[in-house]
């Protein structure tokens, strides 16, 4: 009998398989020359942790080093979902970039990205863009990418 074999199925299979795919989603390569996805600590301008303090508010991304000039790569397969402005501040425009992007269900941000393009799909490992010269409007930071989930969560579960 079919529906019985199908709600045997459902119950003994679909959550551990939900929960193995929701923990199985890990951003690949974000920047040329950090295969690791190795993170910013800390330098003279703060730390690079989600969470960490912003002179009265919080960090609310992970910073993932990135050295100006490097090549951006989408960490899995994405959607691009345009592009973005991150400061209002004109002393800033030199890093004044970002894009939003969605994958494996993950709907996420990434600042300080000059993109290539603004719409369409980008495969796993392919370049998205370019990492803009924080050097010049930070003097002395780790240079990084910063990814802020879109509903403001902790993206280090994914790296
Ligand atoms: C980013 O893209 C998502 C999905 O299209 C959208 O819901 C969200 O409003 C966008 N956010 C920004 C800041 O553009």
């Amino acid at each position: 009998n079919i529906k019985v074999a199908s709600h045997k199925i459902s119950n003994l299979c679909v959550p551990p398989a939900l929960l193995w795919v929701c923990d199985a989603v890990k951003f690949g390569q974000l920047c040329s020359g950090n295969p690791s996805n190795s993170r910013r600590t800390s330098d003279g301008w703060g730390q690079g942790h989600y969470g960490a303090g912003r002179g009265g508010r919080l960090h609310e991304g992970l910073d993932i080093k990135c050295s100006d000039g490097s090549t951006v790569f989408a960490p899995f397969d994405v959607t691009l979902n345009g592009k973005l402005t991150v400061y209002t501040d004109p002393s800033k425009a030199a890093i004044n970039e970002g894009i939003n992007l969605s994958g494996e269900g993950l709907c996420f941000k990434l600042f300080y990205v000059r993109p290539d393009r603004t719409s369409g799909r980008v495969r796993k490992g392919e370049r998205i863009g370019t990492m803009l010269p924080m050097q010049r409007v930070y003097p002395g930071i780790t240079s990084h990418v910063h990814v802020q989930m879109c509903d403001k969560s902790d993206p280090t579960r994914y790296f």
